[in-house]
C-alpha cells in the first residue's frame, strides 16, 4: 500500500469544503478576520448572492507584503504565536484555515497595507496558487475581493441555492458579526444597492435597533446575570410579540456568534406558559465565560461551542429570563384562545345536512366575497339617536329586525354566537361554524386559485400605515414583491426600513391597529425557506397566508355578515376542513338535541 502526502492543493480544497459551504461562510471568515485586524469600519460588497464577487474592505492593522501571500498558506496564522499559545487554539478557535479554504475554491485579489508602510501591495491567488504580487498603493488595511467561488469545484456551485436564500444566509451571517461589536461601523452592499449602514451605535440596543427596526428593539426585555461561571447579558422579547416562526434568535459567547439547540430550550422553558405552542421569542444572549471552560473547535465552522459545564449554563440562562419576565410582570393568563380555538366535537360526517333548511346554492355562491365587509343594508342603515345614548335602553331585536327585513334569507336561521360561531337551523338539527376556521378556507382557496392562476386576488384598501421593518425584512419584501401583489397585498417601500401598508387581501378586514402585527406574519411567512417544490410551496404560502388573514380578522357580531360567510364557504372547494385539517361546520343533530333535553 502506497501512503502519499495530499498536495497541498488537493489538501486545502478538502479543508474548504467545511469551512466554505457557502458565499456566507466566506463573508463570516473574511469579517471576522477584519475584527481581529482591530477594524473600526467594515464594508462588505457583494454581487448576484456572493457568486460573481464577495469583497470585505477593513480599515485594520494591514498586512506587510509578505504577510499578505502567507496568510493564504494553510495553518498561517498570526493569532499563535508559540506552543503556549496552543491552548489558545481550542480557546479562540484560530486555525489559520480560513483563508487558505477561500483561496482553494475562488479566484482572490487582496490589497493591503500597514500604517508603517507607504506603500501597499496586490496579491492574488486562484485555486491555491499564488499568481502574482505587485506592489499597489492603498489605503492602510485590507481588501478581500473573493471572485468566482466554487470556479473549480462544479459540484459546490451546483449545490448553491436560488441567489435570494444565499443572500438571505449573507444577511444572516453580516447580522451576526455585527451584532458582536455595536461600536465597529458596518456597511452591506448588494449589486450596488445599500442594504446596510450601520455607524458604530452608542450600545448594543441601537445595534439591534439598527439591524431590526425601532418597533422590534422597544419591545425588549433587558436580561442581566452574574454568577462565579457565567455572566449573562442581553436582551429578550415581551412574550406577546413571539412569533409563529424562528427569526431573531442569537446566542453569542465571549463575543462570537454560536448556534445551540440545547440553550435555545433553556430560553423556551422560561417562556414556558406565557406564549401559545409554536412560537417563538425573539432574543439577543451575550455569554462571557472564562474562554478554557469552552471549546469553540468541535465544528468546522466554529458556530457550535461544547461549554464544560452545559447544565449550569441552562440554569442560570433560564433562571435570567423568567426573572427578566417576571420583572416585568408579563404573568400567565394572557389570551391564547384566539391562537387556535379547541376542537369542535364531531357530531355528523355528512356533509349534506350542514346545508341550512332552505339553504339555495344557486342563490348566493360569491367566492370573491368579502365576508367582512359591511353589507349595503347595514350601510344605509342610521342607528337611531337611543342607540348612541347608553342611558335609554332600545329593544335591540326590533331594530335588527327593520335593518335586514329587505334580506331573501330569513334572519332568524343565523346567528353569531361568543363572537366565534355562526349557528343556523339546519336540514336535520343544528349547524354550527367556526368563523375564523371558515376564514381560513375562504381566503386559502382565493389565495391559491390566485397563486396557481396568475391571477390577483382583491384589494381592500386601508388608510395607508407606515411601519418600521427594519432593512433585512424589507429586502424581504422587495423580493417577494410579485407574490404580495398576487395576494392583494400593496406595500411600498417609504425609505431606508420603512414600508406603507395601502391595502391587504379582500377578505383579511385587517384594522388599522393590525397592520403593524400583520406585517409582522407576512415576514415570519417569507423569511421561512420556501425551496420546495412548486405545489407544495403555493399550497404551503396560501394555507400560512390564509392563518395571518383569519387570525388578522375583526370579531364578527351581525348575523347579515356570518349568513355571508357560510354562503362562501359552502361554495368552497372543501367547506368541512381548514387546510390543517380542522373540521370547520358541525351539526349538532335533532335526535342528539332531544337526547340532551331527556
Ligand atoms: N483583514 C485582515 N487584516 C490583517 N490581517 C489579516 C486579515 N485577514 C487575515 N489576516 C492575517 O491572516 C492570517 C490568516 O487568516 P485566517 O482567517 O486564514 O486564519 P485565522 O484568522 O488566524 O484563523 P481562522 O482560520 O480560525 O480564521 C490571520 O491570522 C492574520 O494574521
Ligand atoms: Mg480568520
Amino acid at each position: 500500500m502506497d501512503i502519499r502526502i495530499l498536495p497541498a492543493n488537493i489538501a486545502n480544497l478538502i479543508a474548504a469544503g467545511e469551512v466554505v459551504q457557502r458565499p456566507s461562510s466566506a463573508v463570516k471568515e473574511l469579517m471576522e478576520n477584519a475584527l481581529d485586524a482591530g477594524a473600526a469600519k467594515v464594508t462588505v460588497v457583494i454581487k448576484d448572492a456572493g457568486r460573481t464577487l464577495i469583497q470585505v474592505i477593513d480599515d485594520g492593522c494591514g498586512m506587510s507584503p509578505d504577510e499578505a501571500v502567507l496568510c493564504f498558506e494553510r495553518h498561517a496564522t498570526s493569532k499563535i504565536a508559540s506552543a503556549e499559545d496552543l491552548e489558545s487554539i481550542s480557546t479562540f478557535g484560530f486555525r489559520g484555515e480560513a483563508l487558505a479554504s477561500i483561496a482553494a475554491v475562488a479566484e482572490v485579489t487582496l490589497r493591503t497595507r500597514r500604517e508603517e508602510d507607504s506603500v501597499g501591495c496586490q496579491v492574488e491567488f486562484a485555486g491555491s496558487r499564488h499568481m502574482s504580487t505587485v506592489e499597489a498603493s492603498c489605503p492602510v488595511g485590507s481588501n478581500f475581493a473573493v471572485r468566482n467561488l466554487f470556479y473549480n469545484v462544479p459540484a459546490r456551485r451546483k449545490f448553491l441555492k436560488s441567489d435570494a436564500v444565499e443572500l438571505k444566509h449573507i444577511v444572516e451571517e453580516f447580522t451576526r458579526v455585527a451584532l458582536t461589536r455595536p461600536d465597529v461601523a458596518f456597511t452591506l452592499i448588494h449589486n450596488d444597492r445599500d442594504i446596510y449602514v450601520l455607524h458604530p451605535a452608542k450600545s448594543l440596543k441601537f445595534r439591534i435597533q439598527d439591524l431590526l427596526g425601532k418597533n422590534e428593539s422597544d419591545r425588549m426585555v433587558d436580561v442581566q446575570a452574574e454568577t462565579t461561571v457565567l455572566r449573562v447579558e442581553g436582551f429578550t422579547c415581551r412574550p406577546d410579540l413571539a412569533r409563529k416562526t424562528a427569526g431573531s434568535q442569537f446566542f453569542f459567547v465571549n463575543g462570537r456568534y454560536f448556534r445551540s439547540p440545547y440553550l435555545h430550550k433553556a430560553v423556551m422553558r422560561a417562556y414556558e406558559g406565557l406564549i401559545p405552542e409554536g412560537a417563538v421569542p425573539s432574543y439577543f444572549i451575550y455569554l462571557q465565560t472564562d474562554p478554557h471552560s469552552i471549546d469553540v473547535n468541535i465544528h468546522p465552522t466554529k458556530t457550535e461551542i461544547k461549554f464544560e459545564d452545559e447544565a449550569i449554563v441552562f440554569q442560570v440562562l433560564m433562571a435570567c429570563i423568567k426573572e427578566a419576565l417576571g420583572r416585568n410582570s408579563f404573568g400567565a393568563g394572557m389570551d391564547f384562545e384566539a391562537a387556535d380555538a379547541p376542537q369542535m366535537p364531531v357530531i355528523s360526517r355528512n356533509f349534506d345536512s350542514y346545508r341550512p333548511a332552505d339553504y339555495n346554492p344557486s342563490q348566493s355562491l360569491e367566492t370573491d366575497y368579502n365576508p367582512f365587509e359591511t353589507p349595503a343594508a347595514v350601510d344605509s342603515y342610521k342607528a337611531p339617536d337611543s342607540f348612541k345614548n347608553p342611558g335609554s335602553y332600545v329593544d335591540s331585536r326590533e331594530d335588527y329586525g327593520k335593518l335586514f327585513e329587505n334580506q331573501t334569507v330569513p334572519l332568524s336561521q343565523v346567528f353569531v354566537l361568543d363572537g366565534r360561531f355562526a349557528v343556523s337551523a339546519a336540514k336535520d338539527g343544528l349547524m354550527i361554524v367556526s368563523i375564523r376556521r371558515a376564514l381560513e378556507r375562504i381566503l386559502y382557496e382565493r389565495f391559491l386559485k390566485a397563486v396557481s392562476s396568475g391571477g390577483h386576488v382583491s384589494q381592500a384598501a386601508l388608510l395607508p400605515v407606515k411601519v418600521t421593518v427594519g432593512a433585512q425584512n424589507r429586502l424581504l419584501l422587495d423580493e417577494h414583491s410579485a407574490l404580495l401583489e398576487t395576494l392583494g397585498f400593496d406595500i411600498t417601500p417609504f425609505g431606508g426600513d420603512t414600508v406603507v401598508v395601502n391595502g391587504v387581501p379582500d377578505g383579511f378586514s385587517c384594522d388599522e391597529t393590525k397592520v403593524e402585527a400583520l406585517v409582522h406574519e407576512i415576514l415570519d411567512i417569507l423569511s421561512t425557506d420556501h425551496t420546495s417544490l412548486p405545489g407544495v410551496l403555493e399550497s404551503g404560502l396560501a394555507e400560512k397566508f390564509a392563518r395571518a388573514g383569519a387570525a388578522s380578522g375583526k370579531n364578527m357580531t351581525s348575523p347579515i355578515q356570518a349568513q355571508r360567510l357560510i354562503d362562501t364557504l359552502l361554495s368552497c372547494d372543501s367547506p368541512e376542513f381548514t387546510p390543517r385539517g380542522h373540521r370547520i361546520i358541525t351539526v349538532l343533530p335533532l335526535d342528539e338535541i332531544d337526547r340532551l333535553l331527556q
